[in-house]
């Protein structure tokens, strides 16, 4: 992993703003996300809804990770880069019947509601066809992050709750054309609290298996969904998740079943860390108060903080200028549309890039056209010959 620095003439000829893919730390990352699940004998299925470039899918696929995915499109673009059909997890509240039907052939299908599992029995039937389903189950445990990325409460659309699992089993049971092959819990994304969050997540899992288990239903695999956190404040000390707390915590923390294969689904963890929107200095408007920085890029590229209003790190990667203090603001007719305020920074100008940091995940995929702006497109560090 270089220094953005490194690459600043490079970048000087490129038109702003843009992604930019470090692929070796993406390749670290997948060799450790490997590394540590094989030692604890997880299975990984990438969450591809994070980031859908195929260079960063086909990296992925390549080290033999399966995909989990969110739309019947995702299924589609995951195969297309190397994933292999049977290694793709299908989730989602809303699933419509052309996307079950381009679908079968999956892993599994994470149901999510009693008349979904009823709609996939009926569409594999008339198509001849067996579906391997696996019940996403809504288990009741917060995930101490932002509450539009906690899912795993009653409150949240999500899965299946405890009053439904009886009627569950019992449709499990009577129905023809699919077959029952798990669990799927997913609590919330960003989790810091890992050992915490993660433990209680197991606790509910083991209990709700137990109930499954008590109704005659064989289980292959417990999909303990995704979530590790990535550091954004300070990604180049920790550039590569804690994996291995991770994967020790779902380990040390979820029974193991005779045939039952752990899965764990992450998606941020894998690609934030290598991804940076690189964006220009337009303009600087200084102002008794305070003094904006203003770059071509904005939220309609990332809307993250916008949104959410998460942290990412700035850096300015043309200068070593003593730091200043701005607020960097995006060119969008929106007052959310800002990056970061009362941000040090090397002193800028316009012309200057800066690089906003771990913008790898949920970030292009996000994207839109908003003010009729032109989308970022993705250039990738194997490319260039630094
Ligand atoms: C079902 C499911 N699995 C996995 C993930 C990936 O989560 P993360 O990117 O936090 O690892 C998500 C994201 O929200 C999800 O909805």
């Amino acid at each position: 992993m270089k220094d953005l620095s490194a690459y600043k003439n490079a970048f000087s000829v490129i038109e702003t703003p843009f992604y930019f893919y470090d692929t070796e730390l993406l390749q670290r990352t997948v060799d450790e996300v490997s590394r540590a699940s094989a030692k604890y004998g997880i299975d990984v299925h990438y969450a591809v809804k994070a980031n859908v470039e195929e260079r960063l899918l086909q990296i992925i696929s390549a080290a033999g990770i399966g995909a989990d995915a969110v739309s019947g499109n995702e299924v589609s673009r995951a195969v297309e880069c190397g994933f292999p059909k049977n290694k793709v997890v299908f989730a989602g509240v809303g699933k419509t019947d052309k996307e079950i039907r381009q679908s079968l052939g999956i892993e599994a299908f994470n149901v999510e509601s009693l008349q979904e599992l009823e709609v996939i029995d009926s569409i594999a039937g008339a198509e001849g066809v067996m579906a391997d389903v696996s019940l996403r189950i809504n288990p009741g445990v917060d995930a101490h992050t932002h509450k539009f990325i906690t899912t795993g409460l009653e409150a949240n659309k999500f899965g299946l709750v405890p009053e439904e699992f009886q009627a569950a089993a019992d449709l499990l049971g009577r129905l023809k054309n699919v077959r029952f092959t798990g669990l799927h819990f997913h609590v919330g994304s960003q989790i810091t609290d890992i050992q915490e969050v993660f433990s209680q997540e197991c606790a509910r899992a083991n209990e709700i298996a137990g109930f499954f288990e008590s109704q005659g239903l064989k289980m292959e695999h417990i999909d303990l969904g995704g979530g590790l956190g990535v550091d954004y404040l300070t990604p180049d000390q920790n550039p590569v998740p804690d994996f291995e707390l991770w994967f020790r915590t779902l380990s040390e923390n979820m029974p193991r079943r005779e045939g039952v294969r752990l899965f764990a689904e992450p998606g941020r963890s894998l690609v934030a860390q290598c991804g940076s929107l690189i964006t220009k200095v337009l303009y600087i408007k200084k102002r008794t108060s305070k003094t904006f920085a203003v770059v071509d890029a904005g939220m309609n590229n990332l809307v993250r903080p916008a949104l959410y209003g998460a942290y990412h790190r700035i850096d300015n990667i043309c200068s070593q200028a003593p730091a200043e203090v701005y607020d960097i603001v995006g060119p969008v007719c929106e007052s959310s549309d800002v990056w970061g305020t009362d941000r040090p920074l090397a002193s800028c100008g316009r012309g200057d890039l800066l690089a906003i940091r771990s913008a790898g995940a949920y970030g292009s995929v996000m994207s839109s056209s908003y003010n009729l702006r032109d989308k970022a497109p993705a250039y990738f560090s194997d490319d260039f010959n630094i």
